[in-house]
């Protein structure tokens, strides 16, 4: 539809119009241009009034046009820049009406965050003078037109954030001008094309994340002006080519998650302005070079999850700028160089994930500004240093999976900014320090598989943000003090495999929060306090293998969300209050029974209470039970559980709607460290609840090949939502938060809000949490899988828009005010969601619709003042607020 601009009958009235205007006159050479201009200038008029964009300024006399929003004239009066900001919206309704090639003084064009639909028109391609040409984030599809390399005067190009697919037309090489290229986010694929590297002048080149492959040109190292090259999460094969020695101004180099192999070449020293260095998740073998010691400005490095063998090499010393070092999953031998303690501004080191030998080196100390240590995995020995005492700003510590022994130095307790501390897995001895009292930031401490004796310190009563505390696995005495009544926020308590004795205290009863619960392999005798029941929250309770006595509290029966019991190897008598389901049993007798709880998925098996002399299970209301077990009727009974279980639809991303596009709805933001299966241990904050009391988070690296790509179904306004299959045929959603965002305050809060809250509500109409993983290194939350994704996306499809009937419309209302009214009205104290919108509504196969995304929902408090803060979805922000920026 490549219409022609210059309208015959506009020209030919101006061309009368000019004979009017001269027929006394001599005619001449500026009459004639004169002529001509304002022939330009009337269609210029015509095609802005025709796209419809302003339609509500009609005014088309010249001086009006320029004044109108989004445009700039030149003196002349012709248009020089169309650049309508992102809220109006006529540009998406209307793009393709106008007539681009009408605009021949066009120097900027700036159409980005305009929701765009369609293919590029070939008319931009057409204007001579245009210098800045930006369509990002947008829905913008099709091939990049290879004519557009005819606009030799660009400087600035920016086509990311869509979903331009084929690979990048050679033509581009004739921009000659071009400074700054920007092609990231898009499904380019095909190689990097060599004719890139006749952009002279170009400072900034952006390929990050498309589907690119081959090998790096070597021509790229003729862009002697480049000061930011990214083409990191692409397909990209090869060695880093030795000519990017020539690349001596740039600044940042992103070439991660690639498969880029070979050793990391010497010329990087030649680099000597580089900043930021990021070659993590690729093939790279060899060592790493000390040459790196040249880039003293280097602030960022991260070679994380190579092959990089051999040692840390001491120059590394040198790079006393860096803020953050990454060596985490690598073959790295040898020592920690005691020079890693002159990098005096280091605030994130992640060295786990190695070979590494010897003894932490007590400079380490000298790290003041460190926020996160991570040495875990690793063959570390010795003592843990008394040093790590100075390291007060930390707030991670982990250093599990060593043989560290000795014991856990008291200078601990300086470190009040810690959060997350890990030692299991280590070899260390002596009592759990008092001083740990002075940790009362921290939210996980595990010290779980280690030696440590003597009692529980009653001092960890303190520590009221305690989230998990895994004590398990050492040989650890007496009773569990009742000041752990205090710790109110606690989510999973683990002691089991020690020898505690004495009782359960009642005092368990105050810890309203706790989801699992392991006693289990102790030497706790008296009977189970009825308090138990009180724990309203409560999955998963092990009490097996000690010596209770008594019966079991008919209060237990009242948790509604338990799902998993195991009393078993006890002294318990009397009945058991729960009804169990016949465990093979393939009829459906049972079924009225499981539909009182069958929002609890329980399966409780017949094993939870053997080893108990006087227990009689309870399976009256049931056909009679049958002793013969094999595999294939328990898989049976499985599946049918699944089936008679409702499909709660979760993926709770504000997929379409933070960029305002859909570009994103397919694909992730970036590719996710790998982390080997068996990196979270019991240390983590990682609960999924399931039939069996736990999906194993084994089940879900497999699931997803460790977050693979092509798992991946989207991304949103904090990590992406992958699909993963778990062997029990059960399809999960999982939400997974970026690696660097988890590190930032504000997601992390959000993650932790949403399981807060949604753990604790059930509705109908409001999407279910199966589970959760909180550990900085990978944070998920589980849900269950649904096709239809959010009401946003299919209200925007126009199938589905169809299929949406007003009838179906009118129900997913009544269910959302349904949830919302539990939420507001049922639930104690109330929760407001705060951010209701299309794309937080999700849709079953059945088009049932539930309420997802609670990251910024809030515990009303009735008597707390007014909450001020505007948070939420621009359009769906309640009226009569007023809008800051
Ligand atoms: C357009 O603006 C001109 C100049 O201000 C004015 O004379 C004219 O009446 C306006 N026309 C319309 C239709 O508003
Ligand atoms: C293009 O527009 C986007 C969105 O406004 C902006 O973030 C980006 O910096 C622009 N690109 C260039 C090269 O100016
Ligand atoms: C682009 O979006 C409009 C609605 O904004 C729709 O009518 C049109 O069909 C879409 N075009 C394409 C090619 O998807
Ligand atoms: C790179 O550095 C080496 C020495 O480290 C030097 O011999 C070589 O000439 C440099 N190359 C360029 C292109 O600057
Ligand atoms: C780099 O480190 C090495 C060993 O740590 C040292 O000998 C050398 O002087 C340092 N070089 C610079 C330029 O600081
Ligand atoms: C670097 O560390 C080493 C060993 O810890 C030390 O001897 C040296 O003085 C340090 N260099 C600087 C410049 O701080
Ligand atoms: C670094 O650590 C070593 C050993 O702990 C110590 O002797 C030295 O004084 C520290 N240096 C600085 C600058 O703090
Ligand atoms: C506990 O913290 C205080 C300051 O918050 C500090 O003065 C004290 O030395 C710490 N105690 C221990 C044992 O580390
Ligand atoms: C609650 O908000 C209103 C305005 O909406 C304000 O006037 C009032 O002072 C607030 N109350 C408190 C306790 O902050």
């Amino acid at each position: 539809m490549a219409s022609i601009c210059y309208d015959p009958k506009l020209l030919a009235n101006a061309t009368i119009l000019f004979l009017v205007l001269v027929s006394s006159i001599v005619v001449s050479c500026t009459g004639l241009v004169a002529a001509l201009d304002s022939a330009l200038l009337a269609s210029e008029g015509k095609a802005l009034l025709d796209s419809g964009w302003w339609s509500s300024y009609d005014n088309l006399t010249i001086s009006h046009r320029c004044t109108w929003p989004g445009i700039v004239c030149n003196h002349a009066g012709s248009v020089i820049e169309i650049s309508p900001s992102s809220e109006f919206h006529k540009v998406r309704d209307k793009f393709g009406k106008m007539n681009f090639s009408c605009f021949s003084n066009l120097v900027r064009l700036d159409l980005a965050n305009h929701e765009l639909n369609g293919t590029i028109p070939p008319q931009i391609s057409t204007l001579p003078k245009l210098r800045y040409l930006n369509l990002s984030k947008n829905c913008l599809t099709g091939e990049l037109p290879s004519s557009l390399g005819n606009l030799s005067r660009l400087v600035e190009l920016d086509v990311s954030v869509n979903n331009f697919f084929n690979s990048i037309p050679p033509k581009l090489g004739n921009l000659k001008n071009l400074e700054i290229l920007d092609m990231s986010h898009n499904k380019l694929n095909g190689p990097i094309s060599q004719t890139l590297g006749s952009l002279a002048k170009l400072r900034y080149l952006n390929l990050h994340f498309n589907q690119i492959n081959g090998s790096i040109p070597l021509e790229l190292g003729s862009l002697t002006n480049l000061e930011n090259l990214d083409i990191g999460v692409n397909d990209l094969v090869g060695s880093i080519p030795s000519t990017f020695s020539l690349l001596s101004n740039l600044i940042f180099l992103d070439l991660s998650h690639n498969r880029i192999s070979g050793s990391i070449s010497l010329e990087i020293g030649n680099l000597t302005h580089l900043e930021y260095l990021d070659l993590d998740s690729n093939n790279l073998i060899g060592s790493i070079p000390s040459m790196l010691s040249l880039l003293t400005n280097l602030n960022f490095l991260d070679l994380s999850n190579n092959q990089l063998n051999e040692s840390i090499p001491s120059e590394i010393g040198n790079l006393t700028n860096l803020d953050s070092l990454n060596l985490f999953f690598n073959n790295i031998v040898s020592l920690i160089p005691s020079e890693l303690g002159n990098l005096t501004n280091l605030e994130f080191l992640d060295l786990s994930y190695n070979q590494i030998s010897g003894s932490i080196p007590s400079e380490i100390g000298n790290l003041t500004r460190l926020e996160v240590l991570y040495l875990y995995s690793n063959n570390l020995i010795g003592l843990i240093p008394s040093t790590l005492g100075l390291l007060t700003n930390l707030n991670s510590l982990d250093l599990s999976s060593n043989q560290f022994n000795g014991s856990i130095p008291s200078e601990i307790g300086n470190l009040n900014n810690l959060s997350t501390l890990y030692l299991s897995f280590n070899i260390l001895v002596g009592l759990i320090p008092s001083e740990i009292e002075n940790l009362t930031n921290l939210e996980s401490l595990d010290l779980g598989s280690n030696n440590l004796v003597g009692l529980i310190p009653s001092e960890l009563g303190v520590l009221k943000n305690l989230m998990f505390l895994d004590l398990n696995n050492n040989k650890i005495t007496g009773s569990i003090p009742s000041e752990i009544r205090n710790l109110k926020n606690l989510y999973m308590l683990y002691l089991n495999f020690n020898y505690i004795t004495s009782s359960i205290p009642s005092a368990f009863g105050n810890l309203r929060e706790l989801r699992n619960l392991d006693l289990s392999s102790n030497n706790i005798s008296g009977s189970i306090p009825t308090m138990l029941g009180t724990l309203t929250n409560l999955r998963y309770l092990n009490l097996s293998y000690n010596q209770i006595n008594g019966s079991i509290p008919s209060e237990l029966y009242k948790l509604a969300f338990l799902l998993s019991v195991n009393f078993s190897y006890n002294n318990l008598s009397g009945s058991v209050p729960f009804d169990l389901p016949p465990p093979f049993d393939t009829h459906l007798t049972c079924d009225s029974l499981h539909e009182q709880r069958v929002n609890s998925l329980e399966i409780f098996q017949a094993t939870s209470f053997e080893g108990n002399k006087n227990l009689y299970p309870n399976f009256s209301n049931c056909s009679p039970l049958k002793t013969k077990r094999d595999s294939h009727s328990i898989k049976t009974k499985t599946k049918r559980h699944i089936h008679s279980i409702k499909i709660y639809l979760p993926i709770t991303m504000s997929i379409c709607l933070l960029f305002l596009g859909c570009y994103s709805l397919y694909r992730c933001k970036v590719k996710t460290t790998q982390v080997k299966a068996t990196s979270l241990k019991n240390g983590d904050l990682f609960s999924i609840w399931n039939y069996d009391g736990k999906i194993a988070y084994e089940d879900i690296i497999a699931a997803t090949e460790d977050f693979d790509l092509k798992y991946c179904i989207g991304s949103g306004g904090y990590g992406s939502v992958y699909k993963a299959q778990l062997p029990s045929e059960k399809v999960v959603a999982l939400k997974k938060l970026h690696h660097r965002e988890a590190e930032q305050p504000a997601f992390d809060k959000s993650f932790k809000n949403e399981v807060k809250l949604l753990t604790q509500i059930r509705h109908m109409s409001i999407v279910k949490l199966y589970g959760f993983c909180l550990h900085q290194r990978c944070m998920f939350l589980v849900y269950e899988y649904m096709e239809r994704g959010s009401l946003f996306c299919a209200l925007r499809n126009d199938a589905e828009a169809v299929e949406l009937s007003w009838m179906k419309r009118v129900s997913i209302i009544k269910d959302i005010a349904h949830a919302l009214s539990y939420l507001h009205h049922d639930c104690n104290p109330p929760i407001v969601h705060r951010d209701i919108s299309s794309s937080n509504v999700l849709l079953n196969s059945e088009l049932k619709s539930f309420v997802a995304d609670f990251g910024v929902a809030r515990l009303l408090d009735p008597d707390s003042s007014n909450n001020t803060v505007l948070v939420g979805t621009y359009g769906y922000i309640a009226p009569g607020k007023k809008i800051s920026s």
